[in-house]
């Protein structure tokens, strides 16, 4: 960077970068358009806050959703910013601010990074778009919640929290407590974009959607989403009393560093399956496993727990438990065709607000970027990239499981002794289903 450009940021920022900088509200968040110039304003916004609050205990938060951006951007931005105000220690991830308090860094790709670090003033994650529901839920449970200063910057990546809990409130007038800014990338006056004849030439050759996420800093569908024929409109119902006659079976994937998840499936007698109850939780060791799955059976009479077959020792321990439970058919490609195959026919549903992890990961849940493959495969042929995608392990577990049910008989009858089991009111399937 030229010493007249490194002038240029220190004094001369776009209005919009100055709206990042100088905001003392509660919640910022900033959508903007690649390269607008988000990370250095968050990086000058980090530094007006450790100039705020000064006492020796006084700590601050910096998150990145992977380490390449934390070392690529996030880090050597605050780093220049604060050139002269205090030491910096990789070993220890920290920032000691001169005759002040402490920045820390961390990465959201593990969901207890943020764990241990008390009186946090002020917190900025850069690429939010990028953290899942579930790390999200756990910064603002413990940071934002605590009257922590919170500044989120991002380019659009899907329509996950970020835009429905969000983006989205937010233009439809509520959340007050949070500024939004959103900025497209050519209002940076030096982004080459900001050149008009440049601007059409780049509009003219990409796609208008992808133009207008991009640069525009607008948000839309990901690409090569792995389920992209969900429709939210069609695929979630509010939910209703299932009929007599209904199944239910649980598909659990086990984790303790990332989160486990155990969903139920409910199937009427006319084979539309609904998904109605998602646990979601990191740490989880297999007694907690267990007592969560009694749980969800003094609820829905589930036959039968479909598991992630990589841990067999936790598979008898529920069976020890008198939880029936078996290995999962983990064939990616055959379980992935034959979910989408539910969802596009709109066979697979889930209960509004039930399933929250589900659908966030469904948003993210991806395949390789185009040029990851060679020129003979086909994107549908592949798989998936491996990340954030533990309920997406479990629909798929669930929907092999339940291909052929209708042909079966219940393992044990489908007896309830819940108080909210429509088999014990007995409603019928017309009755019932008109509700959604
Ligand atoms: N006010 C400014 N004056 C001069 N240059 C700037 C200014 N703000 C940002 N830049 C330059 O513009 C480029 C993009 O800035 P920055 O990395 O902050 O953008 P970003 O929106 O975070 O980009 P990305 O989408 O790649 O994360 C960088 O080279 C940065 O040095
Ligand atoms: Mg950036």
């Amino acid at each position: 960077m030229s010493e007249e450009i490194e002038e240029n940021v220190l004094v001369c920022h776009s209005d919009k970068q100055d709206e990042i900088i100088f905001s003392d509200e509660e919640t910022t968040v900033a959508v903007t358009g690649t390269q607008f110039g988000k990370s250095q304003a968050g990086a000058m916004w980090m530094k007006r806050q450790t100039h705020t609050y000064t006492e020796a205990n006084d700590n601050f938060l910096m998150v990145a959703p992977s380490y390449k951006i934390m070392q690529q951007s996030m880090l050597p931005y605050f780093l220049d910013a604060m050139r002269g105000f205090g030491e910096y220690s990789k070993s220890d991830a920290v920032f000691k601010v001169h005759s002040g308090g402490t920045v820390f860094f961390r990465t959201s790709t593990d969901p207890d990074s943020i764990v241990g670090i008390p009186n946090v003033r002020a917190a900025w994650g850069d690429e939010a778009g990028k953290f899942t529901l579930y790390f999200w839920e756990n910064f603002r449970a413990r940071i934002a919640s605590k009257g922590a200063r919170t500044l989120l910057t991002t380019s659009p990546y899907t329509l996950n929290w970020l835009w429905k809990d969000v983006v989205k409130p937010k233009l439809q007038g509520k959340l007050p407590e949070v500024k939004l800014i959103r900025a497209a990338s050519w209002e940076n006056p030096y982004h080459t974009l900001h050149d008009p004849v440049k601007k059409l030439r780049e509009q003219q050759r990409m796609d208008p959607r992808r133009f207008a996420m991009v640069y525009g800093g607008e948000f839309g569908k990901m690409q090569g989403l792995v389920y992209d024929c969900w429709d939210d409109d069609e695929n979630i119902v509010k939910p209703f009393e299932l009929p007599m006659g209904t199944r239910y079976i649980a598909g659990v994937d086990w984790g303790f560093n990332d989160p486990a998840c155990i969903k139920v499936r409910a199937i009427t007698p006319l084979g539309i399956q609904y998904g109605i109850s998602e646990f979601f939780k990191s740490g989880q060791t297999i007694a907690d496993m267990v007592r969560i799955a009694k749980q969800k059976r003094l609820t829905w009479p589930i036959e039968k727990f479909v598991c992630d077959p990589s841990q067999p020792g936790a598979i008898e321990e529920f069976n020890r438990n008198g939880l029936v439970a078996e290995k999962a058919t983990n064939d990616i490609r055959l379980g992935i065709d034959a979910h989408y195959e539910l969802i596009k026919s709109r066979r697979y549903k889930e209960f509004k607000g039930t399933c929250p992890h589900s659908q966030d990961e469904r948003e993210t849940y991806h395949y390789p970027e185009p040029e990851d493959f060679g020129p003979d495969d086909k994107q549908k042929e592949q798989l998936p990239v491996d990340a954030n995608n533990h309920s997406m392990d479990v629909d798929r577990y669930l929907t092999l499981a339940t291909r052929h049910m209708h042909r079966e008989k219940p393992i044990r009858p489908s007896k309830s002794t819940s108080p909210f089991d429509p088999i014990l009111r007995g409603k019928s399937e017309k009755q019932t289903e008109n509700f959604s």
